[in-house]
């Protein structure tokens, strides 16, 4: 630089100085930002556990990954902040390690810690007055949104076991789970005289079929809505002749229908550990059983020889009708309005209405990830919020028709072909229509 000035004289010297001292001035201050970023210290009090040490939970994204939920706190909708809580406790940057101090994060955890108070009772209350403009109903929901566990009033624990000749021997390829409530009496006969029938059923093209259990998950009555006529007796009599109703002691209401998933995938995991594939569906809809379980065998075909090649012994299948881009219902008087004050955002894409499929595998991880999401009162919903968590979609199948046929078609069978769920069906259409679709090849 010296030599530079030497040679080009002193004009050049003078304007090459500032430039340069202008330059380091520049480097300066930003390493001086930067390092200061770094180097801030933290302003929560937690033990950092990098990511991937804990290794039984590396298969779980463990932090939101994009902004649905998300949102700014300020906000102030009760499941989000909620939310929030528990995604700092569980993010892998910030949680605290298990034998140390449990993370508190912020002050929102005050809101649980008053909710945690009472679960077995019941008598949790949500102080805050602006919740009392609440319909009963959401009120019903917060107070016990934090409560998943509930006795099993009646149980089928050897449903699933190999050796169950009741319904010939082999451990089930598929396991329907039908939400059902007490008074359906009706509704769960059709459906086991129709497509619910448990043991071998003939799929439409391979004739060697699958083994198909169906369990009906049932809560409580619910009493709320006034008196009703006591049916625990004809229950008790229908569970004696056909051992396929799983019941809990929960109020059956329809935002407690979350429950039933939860529950259902603590109960498969322990008594139904051999399925293969789940479905899950509501009691009001015709499903083509034999199309259903060619599907899951084709698709276990595919999952088979994809398994050659790598070591995933896990198939994350998860498929129904599938909604993108839906908002919270925001009508006061719709059965599915959720106030903005409960929840604030879009909903991740979901399997709709009536009824979706899943792999057993998915379904355990499924279990595992929804500890980690709040309760959400539309269970089709919160089950696209526990998939997203694990940064899946569901995949959409045009054979699962939530909105069902076009007028003209439903009475005509051929125009079930491609079906593979439809919604919804009374129990006698179901029947009328299992007769019809028994002879179908031939005729279409
Ligand atoms: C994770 O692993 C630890 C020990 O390795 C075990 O105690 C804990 O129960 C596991 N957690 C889960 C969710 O499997
Ligand atoms: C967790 O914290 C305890 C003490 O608080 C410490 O002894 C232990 O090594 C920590 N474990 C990990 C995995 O950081
Ligand atoms: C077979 O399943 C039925 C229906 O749940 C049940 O009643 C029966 O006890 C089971 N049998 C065995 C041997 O587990
Ligand atoms: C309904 O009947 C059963 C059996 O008779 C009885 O144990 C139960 O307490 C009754 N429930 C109500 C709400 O009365
Ligand atoms: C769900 O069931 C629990 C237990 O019976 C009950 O306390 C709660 O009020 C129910 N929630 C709704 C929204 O009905
Ligand atoms: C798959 O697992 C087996 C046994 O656990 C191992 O020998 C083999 O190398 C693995 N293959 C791949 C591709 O990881």
């Amino acid at each position: 630089m010296g030599r530079c000035c030497k040679c080009n004289g002193k004009l050049l010297c003078m304007c090459l100085l500032p430039c340069m001292m202008t330059g380091h001035l520049l480097i300066y201050v930003m390493v001086t930002i930067f390092v200061t970023i770094s180097y801030a210290p933290p302003k929560i009090t937690l033990h950092y556990v990098a990511p991937g040490i804990s290794a039984n939970s590396s298969a779980l994204a463990s932090h939101p990954l994009g902004p649905f939920w998300n949102l700014r706190l300020e906000d102030s909708a009760l499941w989000n902040q909620l939310q929030h809580v528990w995604d700092r406790q569980h993010n892998p940057l910030l949680r605290g390690n298990a034998t140390g101090v449990k993370p508190r994060a912020t002050v929102l955890s005050e809101i649980e810690d008053e909710c945690l108070s009472d679960c077995r009772s019941h008598k949790c209350s949500v102080p805050r007055a602006d919740l009392n403009s609440l319909s009963e109903k959401m009120r019903a929901f917060i107070r016990s949104m934090h409560c998943r566990e509930y006795p099993l009033l009646i149980n089928q624990p050897g449903i699933c076991r190999k050796t169950n000749s009741s319904f010939g021997l082999g451990s089930p390829m598929l396991i329907m789970a039908v939400k059902s409530q007490v008074g359906n009496f009706e509704n769960r006969q059709a459906i086991r005289e129709t497509w619910g029938r448990s043991g071998r059923v003939k799929m439409d093209s391979n004739k060697r079929g699958g083994q198909v259990r169906t369990v009906f998950l049932l809560g409580r009555q619910d009493s709320s809505t006034g008196p009703h006529p006591n049916l625990t007796n004809l229950l008790d009599l229908e569970n004696q002749k056909y051992g396929d109703i799983l019941q809990w002691d929960f109020r059956d209401t329809f935002f407690n229908l979350t429950l039933k998933d939860s529950l259902f995938w603590h109960w498969l995991q322990r008594h139904c550990p051999t399925a293969t594939f789940v479905f899950k569906g509501d009691d009001d809809v015709f499903v083509r059983t034999g199309a259903l379980l060619d599907y899951l065998h084709q698709k276990w075909e595919e999952h088979d020889r994809w398994r050659a090649y790598t070591n995933d012994s896990n198939l994350d299948l998860f498929v129904g009708d599938v909604i993108y881009n839906a908002m919270p219902n925001r009508e006061p008087s719709t059965k599915y309005y959720i106030p903005e004050r409960f929840y604030k955002g879009g909903y991740p894409p979901y399997a709709g209405g009536g009824g979706v499929v899943y792999s057993r595998s998915l379904a355990m991880r499924l279990k595992e990830v929804s500890e980690r999401v709040r309760l959400f009162p539309i269970d089709d919903v919160y089950l696209g919020m526990c998939l997203y968590r694990l940064g899946l979609t569901p995949g959409h199948h045009p054979g699962f028709l939530t909105f069902d046929l076009p007028e003209s078609d439903r009475g005509n069978p051929c125009a079930y072909r491609s079906v593979l769920l439809v919604h919804r069906r009374s129990p006698k259409e179901m029947l009328t229509l299992w007769n019809q679709l028994q002879n179908l090849p031939g005729q279409c």
